[in-house]
């Protein structure tokens, strides 16, 4: 039987979060990868290994059974889409707001609204549900930079402190959805890996409810 286990991981704030949980489960990376150049990490367990991964492409890697396992923030996986793959646990790290944002005092306009977002599917059905007929404009990062220079009137993008947002004189608006990131598995690697895969999850399970007590 094929005991590997490969996790996808996005570096930054989901790597450094996680990393509390891998260890409760056993699991340490022998290498760093904010110092490393290294993209597939082994583990102190020979059969384990973390694969560090675009956080947008954390689902792609486990839909593909790629990887077993991994970490995605709820916002992605919103965008993402869902076959292949079960969310399994909130882990309640990453923890944000998808809103609508824009500047204080708004200029009057004779248009539709437009949204500047990369969220382009979850701001498609927030104003869907709301009546409203807006016109989506793609970004990829730096979103706030939109509406300070007329491409955009209002944004659509994660808030944690706010402090984005108020440096670059913009105010939150409307709460679309509470954000996390999740544990995604492979459905195919659930069936052939679940005792690996749900001690795993049971080892997350403590870590999260001792935490969030
Ligand atoms: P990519 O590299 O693919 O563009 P990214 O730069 O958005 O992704 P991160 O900034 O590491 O990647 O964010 C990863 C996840 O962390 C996001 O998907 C989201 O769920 C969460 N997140 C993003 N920004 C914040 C924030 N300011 N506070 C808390 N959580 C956040
Ligand atoms: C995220 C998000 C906002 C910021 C919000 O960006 O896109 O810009 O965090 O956080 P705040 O409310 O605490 O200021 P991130 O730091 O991930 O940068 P990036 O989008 O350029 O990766």
């Amino acid at each position: 039987m094929n005991d590997q286990l490969t996790i996808a991981l996005s570096k930054g704030r989901i790597y450094k979060d996680t990393l509390p949980l891998l260890e409760a489960a056993g699991i340490e990376p022998l290498e760093d990868p904010s110092k490393s150049r290294k993209l597939i990490l082994p583990t102190n367990q020979p059969n384990v290994r973390l694969l560090i991964v675009r956080a947008t492409d954390a689902p792609t890697y486990v839909a593909h059974g790629a990887a077993d396992i991994g970490v995605a923030g709820k916002d992605v996986l919103m965008e993402a889409p869902s076959h292949n793959l079960f969310e399994l646990l909130d882990l309640e790290i990453a923890k944000c707001r998808l809103m609508v944002a824009g500047p204080e005092v708004e200029k009057p306009h004779g248009h539709r609204l437009k949204i500047a977002t990369k969220y382009l599917k979850s701001a498609q059905a927030y104003y869907a549900q709301k009546g409203e007929q807006v016109d989506l404009i793609k970004l990829y990062g730096s979103m706030e930079i939109a509406p300070l220079i007329d491409l955009a009137d209002r944004i659509v993008d994660l808030v944690d402190t706010g402090n984005t947002l108020k440096a670059n004189g913009l105010v939150p608006m409307e709460h679309i959805a509470d954000i996390s990131s999740r544990l995604i598995v492979n459905q195919h690697a659930y069936k052939t890996k679940f005792d690996q895969i749900n001690t795993i999850i049971q080892q997350f399970k403590t870590v999260i409810e001792k935490e969030n007590a």
